[in-house]
């Protein structure tokens, strides 16, 4: 996050000599454990969501909570992007976590029934009908265009099953790390005033030892 790289893009095997790199390794059981494993069952309204859920934070919680409330009885699918694509339309170093993480993360949110891993950019007709997806949900964030430079959302827009949905919340996983970089700079400061704070004192018991010594020996002589 603060070194502003992309390393952890790539799936790298060896250890950085500053940080560990991440040695995340995805498994079938891994995956169970934080699923729900329901299914959707008769009279559930099927919504779905899309978007990178990176650094899984209290405003996905409260979007994904707001989504929940719009029906009696939700089954809500995530559609996470692959890290490439999240990468492709927020630049930087995004995403933070890789799409396993970030697939975790989300499992483990109490309102989420499903996830897709690597859903398509685009809410195609495919995966509308593949899903028999009722509803699809975007928050009040912006909606990025695909390649191409076309709306992801035109599918479900067409058919009118497309609702803006506000978490309330404007919290950002970009402000997330922008609250991090601004306080390991406030963090280094501060050691750095107690570390000459701290060289001072050292300073002054090795003058008094030396004096001690000093005083020692001249009244041996
Ligand atoms: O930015 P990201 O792709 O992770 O967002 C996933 C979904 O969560 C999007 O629909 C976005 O609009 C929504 N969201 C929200 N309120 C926030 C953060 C995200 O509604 N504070």
């Amino acid at each position: 996050m603060l070194l502003m790289t992309k390393a952890h893009h790539s799936n790298i095997k060896g250890h950085s000599p500053w940080t560990g790199v991440s040695q995340f390794l995805q498994t079938s059981q891994k995956i169970i454990q934080f699923a729900s494993g329901q299914e959707p069952q008769p009279g559930d309204t099927i919504i779905y969501v899309a978007g990178a859920f990176d650094l899984f934070h209290i405003g996905h919680v409260d979007f994904l909570e707001a989504v929940h409330k719009l029906s009696e009885k939700p089954y809500i699918i995530v559609g996470l992007h692959f890290d490439q694509e999240v990468n492709r339309y927020k630049g930087k170093n995004y995403p933070i976590m890789n799409v396993h993480e970030r697939t975790l993360s989300v499992l483990a949110c109490r309102y989420v029934s499903e996830v897709v891993i690597g859903a398509p950019f685009a809410v195609t007709k495919d995966l509308l009908d593949h899903f028999k997806v009722d509803l699809v949900c975007h928050g009040k964030t912006e909606i990025y265009p695909d390649k191409d430079g076309s709306d992801p959302y035109a599918e479900p827009r067409r058919r009118g099953m497309l609702r803006t949905v506000d978490s309330g919340n404007t919290l950002t996983s970009d402000e997330i790390v922008q609250r991090i970089i601004k306080n390991r700079l406030l963090f280094e400061a501060r050691n750095k005033k107690k570390e000459a704070k701290e060289i001072a004192v050292i300073q002054a018991m090795k003058r008094q030892e030396e004096e001690k010594t000093k005083g020692r020996s001249q009244a041996l002589l």
